[in-house]
């Protein structure tokens, strides 16, 4: 998820690219650039963290667009998918003459990369973007025209992508391309001003009417004004800046509630195909002389690998065991050479994952990191980096981090398989046919968060919550009471459905709320006999399932699939939303609630 920005006028480009990426900053800032063209003269800046520092190195250059008397610039900030984040690998990249910014992931770029480099192009970043702009030189030298040339290189490209590209082939002219990540283009307030960007934020006080790009739409930007490859729809700008970041949703959590389908998909992209799962940044004898994994992380990034403690003893046929790092690091742990060591963390710094990453790489183990921040500490430090690609999430009680964990660790699980030869090529394939219809399950319903939102105001007393579920929807339980005590203050208890004769049923009244989670396809006899144990003393059972349950007192229907693992998915957003909803009706505040921390880098 990275943020990208044009500009072509008679003002200070710089200014204007450099306050639009700032505004764009809660998209991904791991590492900044801009590239300015005026006069037939390309100058490219580009910086690794936050804009401040691209912004201190162009005031410290002798550049200066003050005075010039018509500049065109692309901007771009970033969020790693591919490569670290470095000046080499930060945006705009360039070929000999052309310039480009990306959002998105070009999925076969590996192809098109080898292609070029037989026709002697040079590459210099770890990016699948580089390859945009090579493609884009490949053709013009060919046909000497941009326009033409920019067509035939958006159709090689496959994946999603935003693109903006700038030519000193024709200086006056900036080409766009919108397919799968957010484009937007006005013309400015002023004269001969257009201008892009990834959200309408940036845009913002500059610009009154904007288009909000469909997929498939590209054209040219240039002093004649904007041709587009097709009709588009003219929308009024918002006026608030911070109503805009939050894409006109209430709050942080509730966007990435809302992102989770698209930022799924981005996890997915080139990894899996039709028959096989590839990860590019793990090789095949990662499991020579492995017998065991052990999963270490802390909070939701512990629930989703107890989620993938089941997925790998089940697909893998490899044993698994799951802690939590603030206990392994002082339990004295045996560690052995046969382990693979796999840490979960959203943001890649909490501390006491960091230091059982340690902790099993200095015993020699092989280690790997699920994580959302490439060049974080614990990226640094594992021998492979899996990225979760979920973007910046800004909300601290997370929700898009732990369905792409999710995600990511159940394709891990059906990689290792293959490689162990524990699953089937039919089974393989009917697996990853699922995992495809995973963004459409985690889809919100406008009806099923109207549902969340009317009974929030039943659930905003009472003495306690039990979440309740079985095999994998236990730690979904264990996830969905987390959410809810984290940002509504209320006390909740995820709880193996099973488990509860064995003490906590003695709890049961009408003041004990029992979210039930059960799934038709996984046990469903089992959670149903559970939950009619607690209703027959009177707890008050909320039931989220595909299959209607009339012992229910409030009952949240989900959509009828064909595996456990959609419906797990389509559960989560119930979960995220029910709590999000009593959040807001206690009045608390849902993006930063008391005492927590984003991330908690300190014991
Ligand atoms: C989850 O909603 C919380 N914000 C918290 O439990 C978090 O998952 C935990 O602190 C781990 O963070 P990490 O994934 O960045 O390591």
């Amino acid at each position: 998820m990275c943020g990208i920005v044009g500009y072509m006028g008679h003002q200070n480009s710089n200014q204007i690219l450099l306050d639009g990426l700032k505004d764009l900053e809660y998209r991904g800032y791991d590492s900044a650039g801009i590239a300015l063209l005026e006069d037939g003269k390309i100058n490219v800046f580009k910086a690794v963290g936050k804009i401040k520092n691209l912004e201190d190195k162009i005031n410290n250059s002798t550049f200066d667009t003050k005075n010039s008397t018509f500049s065109i610039g692309i901007g771009h900030t970033r969020w790693a998918t591919h490569g670290k984040p470095t000046e080499l690998n930060a945006h705009p990249h360039s070929g000999a003459y052309s310039y480009v910014v990306h959002n998105g992931i070009i999925e076969n770029y590996k192809e098109i990369k080898a292609e070029l480099e037989t026709h002697g192009h040079k590459f210099v970043s770890q990016t699948d973007t580089e390859v945009i702009v090579h493609l884009f030189e490949f053709y013009f030298n060919q046909i000497k025209d941009a326009a033409k040339a920019f067509k035939q290189t958006i159709q090689r490209l496959e994946g999603a992508y935003s693109i903006l590209l700038i030519t000193k082939s024709e200086p006056n002219k900036i080409f766009f391309m919108k397919h799968g990540s957010p484009l937007a283009v006005a013309y400015g307030n002023n004269t001969g001003e257009i201008l892009f960007a990834s959200s309408d934020s940036p845009l913002i006080g500059l610009a009154s009417n904007v288009v909000y790009l469909e997929d498939g739409v590209y054209g040219i930007a240039s002093t004649n004004g904007l041709i587009f490859s097709q009709d588009v729809k003219w929308d009024i700008l918002p006026n608030s800046k911070q109503f805009a970041q939050k894409d006109g949703f209430r709050f942080f959590m509730e966007k990435e509630i809302y992102e989770q389908q698209d930022v799924v998909t981005d996890s997915m992209l080139g990894r899996i195909a039709d028959k096989q799962i590839n990860f590019d940044e793990l090789d095949d004898t990662l499991m020579d002389g492995i017998n065991e994994i052990r999963i270490c992380a802390c909070g939701t990034s512990y629930h989703a690998g107890l989620t993938a403690s089941y997925l790998f003893e089940r697909l893998s046929k490899i044993r698994c065991s799951i802690e939590i790092a603030s206990e392994f690091r002082y339990k004295d742990p045996l560690l052995t050479k046969d382990t693979l060591f796999i840490v979960i963390s959203q943001s890649g710094e909490t501390a006491d994952t960091l230091e059982a990453l340690k902790m099993a790489k200095n015993a020699g183990l092989k280690t790997i990191v699920v994580c959302n921040v490439d060049n974080s500490s614990m990226t640094r430090i594992a021998h492979s980096t899996i990225l979760t690609r979920a973007g910046i999430e800004k909300g601290v009680a997370s929700t898009k981090a732990f369905s792409t964990q999710t995600v990511v660790l159940w394709m891990m699980a059906l990689y290792f398989a293959k490689i162990r030869k524990t699953i089937t090529d039919d089974k393989l394939q009917e697996e990853i046919r699922i995992l495809r219809e995973v963004p459409n399950s985690l889809k919100v319903e406008n009806e099923v968060h109207e549902k969340c939102r009317r009974l929030s105001k039943r659930y905003l007393h009472g003495h306690g919550f039990f979440f309740i579920g079985r095999d994998v929807f236990f730690p979904l339980a264990l996830e969905g009471a987390l959410k809810l005590k984290e940002i509504s203050y209320l006390h909740a208890e995820g709880y193996p459905a099973g488990e509860m004769k064995h003490g906590p049923i003695a709890l049961a009244d009408p003041e004990l709320f029992t979210i039930a989670l059960m799934p038709q396809h996984l046990h469903y006899e089992k959670i149903k006999s559970n939950v009619e144990e607690l209703s027959a003393r009177d707890s008050t059972i909320c039931a989220i399932s595909p299959l209607r349950f009339d012992l229910a007192d409030d009952f949240i229907n989900t959509k009828k699939t064909d595996h456990y693992m959609l419906e797990f998915f389509e559960m989560l957003v119930v979960l995220q939303l029910l709590s999000m909803e009593i959040s807001v009706r206690l009045g608390n505040d849902v993006d930063m609630p008391r005492n927590l921390a984003k991330s908690v880098t300190v014991e």
